[in-house]
């Protein structure tokens, strides 16, 4: 199999763990018999000092040409002051819209291993995780109506959260055929109690469950919901929310599963072409220094090698070789508990890379 992936190494840790990517992306190639052909484009902080935009004409043109995309991550401190339309994230949130990436898989899963590294409760953890977080991405508040005005109190500012049933019927059908090929339930979250466009979500949820008559669906509000995330994530299979609350909600299962350092994303739509990234920011307190842990990466080019490329097999290698080196002695330092053994970002991209030669 021939294909072409574009990298955006962004901010921060974002270089170095696409590097630790892109050699895991080589060893499968050389076992497998594939052809891999990376090429970087600027994005985020990196293109606004470079040409002055977080996400150029280029790079985005390069990402429609190319089979997939892996980005790193975004944004610094050196570009908070800039205005919203120019700042890193922005150009995160145009490669997603120009490439109407409408459904983000964010899978939370607790490694048997790494259950120290969790904070639930060890009677809790037990129970086990594995929730499929899928949130919409390209509508909702991050891409609604939205300004800053002066009022009778001084300065206003406004977000709208505005969804079409369009948009919801789509992103609950990705739920529910994921479902299918999991525990076949899906908790759609939202706050109905409140909301006008919750109200909306809820009611096209239920009439896309229609057709999926063999998938149990339940509804949350997302207050519970993140509540219920900490108390018993066994509860949870898939959990489809909006674009604001996905962000929420996956950070917090992250951690759960014992660090943010551990969750990949894949960002897909119509096309087989997705945008894979770790879900963690550019961490630029640990940029530079060798620690970061590369993981939430390699585990997106394993999404990317499955529901891009339909590579199942070579998907599996990669998980397999993660949780391979995680029961043995190895953690970078956010998963790091006594008794183990720390090791820096490219020594753990190393390793995962060797095991999946081996084996
Ligand atoms: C994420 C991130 C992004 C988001 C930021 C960097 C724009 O937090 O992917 O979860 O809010 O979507
Ligand atoms: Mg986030």
């Amino acid at each position: 199999m021939n294909k072409r992936i574009t990298l955006l190494p962004g901010d921060g840790i974002g270089p170095e763990i696409i590097d630790q990517a892109v050699i895991i992306l080589d060893q499968v190639a050389a076992k497998f018999g594939h052809t891999f052909k990376t090429e970087a484009k600027p994005a985020g902080g990196a293109a606004i000092d470079a040409t002055g935009n977080p996400m150029p004409d280029s790079s985005v043109a390069a990402c429609r040409e190319s089979d997939a995309v892996l980005l790193g991550a975004v944004g610094g401190p050196k570009w908070d002051h800039l205005a919203g339309e120019l700042r890193p994230e922005a150009g995160l949130l145009r490669i997603r819209k120009e490439l109407g990436l409408f459904a983000n898989l964010r899978p939370a899963v607790l490694y048997d291993a790494l259950r120290n590294a969790s904070p639930l409760r060890s009677d809790i953890a037990a129970r086990g995780v594995d929730i499929l977080i899928v949130r919409e991405l390209t509508g909702g508040l991050y891409f609604g109506r939205r300004g800053r005005t002066k009022g009778a109190s001084g300065r206003e500012a406004f977000d709208t959260e505005m969804y079409n049933e369009l948009e919801i019927r789509r992103i609950a059908r990705v739920a529910f055929s994921l479902a299918r090929e999991r525990r076949r339930k899906v908790t759609s979250v939202d706050k109905a109690n409140i909301l006008d466009s919750s109200r909306l979500w809820r009611e096209v949820v239920i009439e896309t469950a229609a057709d999926y008559p063999d998938v149990a669906l339940e509804h949350m509000y997302v207050d519970n919901a993140a509540m219920q995330i900490v108390r018993d994530p066994s509860q949870f299979d898939v959990l489809l929310t909006t674009n604001m609350f996905g962000d929420i909600l996956s950070d917090e299962a992250s951690v759960v599963t014992g660090s943010i350092g551990m969750l990949p994303s894949a960002g897909m739509g119509e096309t087989a072409r997705g945008l894979y990234e770790p879900i963690h920011g550019s961490a630029p307190d640990l940029a530079g220094r060798d620690v970061a842990n590369p993981i939430a990466t390699i585990l997106s080019v394993a999404m990317m090698l499955r529901h891009s490329f339909g590579l199942a097999e070579e998907a599996r290698a990669v998980e397999r070789a993660v949780s391979r080196v995680l029961g043995r002695i190895f953690r970078t330092a956010d998963i790091m508990s006594p008794g183990m053994t720390l090791v820096g970002t490219r020594k753990m991209g190393g390793l995962i890379s060797a095991e999946i030669i081996l084996n």
